[in-house]
């Protein structure tokens, strides 16, 4: 019997969606608003998702506490009302899309929760548009 656990986080961040081979009109058609060089804000919200089995013990599949300061120091100290292009160092080849975002911040996860749990990032750019990593090469 496997449980999802789920923690929610939200970071304010700015970033610009560009790709230095293309012309600017083409990035502005591609990315539209994301493309401005002056750069914009989003304001992210977080769904980090861990599933396993229930530990007989504590009756937890996590330690939720222990989620949270994961996730407020691999994330959103790193993060949070920072120029993601220009102040992460993955994004500064990496266009910050919300599909690299996730895919960055469950790499920097991974390695810090027991390899025997499951792990989903769920990352909502705008109210309505999300997308969700869970490790899949
Ligand atoms: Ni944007």
């Amino acid at each position: 019997m496997k449980v999802t656990v789920s923690r929610k986080a939200h970071f304010n961040a700015a970033h610009q969606l560009h790709n230095k081979e293309w012309t600017d009109a083409r990035n502005a058609a591609v990315f539209g608003k994301c493309a401005n060089p002056n750069y914009h804000g989003h304001n992210y919200e977080l769904i980090v998702s861990v599933k396993g089995k229930i530990d007989p013990e504590t009756g937890f599949v996590m330690d939720m506490k222990v989620l949270k300061d994961l996730i407020r120091s691999e994330v959103e100290d790193q993060f949070d009302h920072k120029n993601l292009n220009i102040e992460v160092a993955e994004f500064k080849t990496l266009n910050p899309t919300a599909e690299n975002i996730s895919v960055v911040i469950w790499d920097k996860l991974r390695p810090k929760i027991d390899k025997d749990l499951e792990l989903s990032i769920t990352l909502y750019e705008t109210p309505r548009n999300f997308v969700t990593y869970d490790g899949d090469l």
